[in-house]
């Protein structure tokens, strides 16, 4: 119908999403993660899939149904979920949702370590994972055409989502204020802001919304950008 979108706007386009947190094991029982639902990441992979697109979701441990209509592969560490989003590229399209863990312990135990009853606490020595986004970011022949990061603040929400964007080289922010106040974290909605240039010309702050609704905002934005 003349006017109206296109049912299947991303048909023949390849999409990768990351969810979820990853886990970076400091013994066999024990790990380091962020705190992550994976509820915004699954919502963007099921609404791109509605959309037509041919999505690899990329998630670490999450409780919830694999989104219909997309392939999932189910990863633990930062390092794993690299090596998976880089597997499913070449794509035209990418959204980092996950919540990486930032640090991993530079040397996992391979046994439990034990309180010894002495006092003694174990001096955990960390290294810096793979900046997933980053990577992907970088120029290059397997560059998607549109990546989309996320940016996660308590303070100064869009400053810090705009030097994130700078610093990454991902093309658009969703930036999301995760202060407590703002009553998001975990929770079924999200209010979010669009950066998609590097003035503020192009902002966009978008109402309080579900989750699934923010994920078809979303969408609805990169199906205008290839259309
Ligand atoms: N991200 C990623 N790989 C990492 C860290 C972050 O892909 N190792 C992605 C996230 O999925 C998100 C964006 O980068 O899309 C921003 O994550 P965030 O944690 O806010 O940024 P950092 O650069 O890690 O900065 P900081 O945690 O210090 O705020
Ligand atoms: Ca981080």
């Amino acid at each position: 119908l003349e006017g109206q979108p296109a049912r299947k706007p991303l048909a023949g386009r390849k999409a990768v999403v990351t969810s979820g947190p990853t886990h970076e094991a400091i013994d066999p029982v024990r790990y380091i993660a962020n705190r992550s639902s994976g509820k915004q990441g699954h919502a963007i992979a099921a609404a791109l899939a509605v959309a037509g697109a041919d999505v690899t979701l990329v998630s670490g441990p999450v409780s919830l149904p694999d989104p219909t209509g997309v392939k999932v592969v189910r990863i633990e560490t930062a390092r794993q979920m690299l090596d998976a989003v880089q597997a499913a590229l070449p794509a035209d399209i990418a959204v980092c949702a996950a919540a990486v863990a930032d640090w991993r312990v530079a040397a996992e135990a391979g046994q439990k370590l034990k309180k010894d009853g002495s006092g003694v606490i174990p001096d955990l020595k960390l290294s810096e994972n793979p900046d997933i986004l980053a990577t992907i970011s970088q120029k290059g022949p397997k560059r998607p055409d549109l990546v989309v990061g996320f940016a996660a603040e308590t303070e100064n929400v869009i400053e810090h989502a705009r030097a994130k964007r700078a610093r990454k080289g991902c093309d658009w922010i969703l930036a999301n204020d995760v202060a407590p106040s703002a009553g998001t974290f975990g929770g079924d909605h999200n209010e979010v802001f669009l950066i998609s240039g590097a003035d503020g010309a192009s902002d966009e702050v978008w109402p309080r919304q579900g989750k699934a609704g923010v994920a078809r905002a979303l969408v609805q934005r990169i199906s205008r950008h290839f259309a």
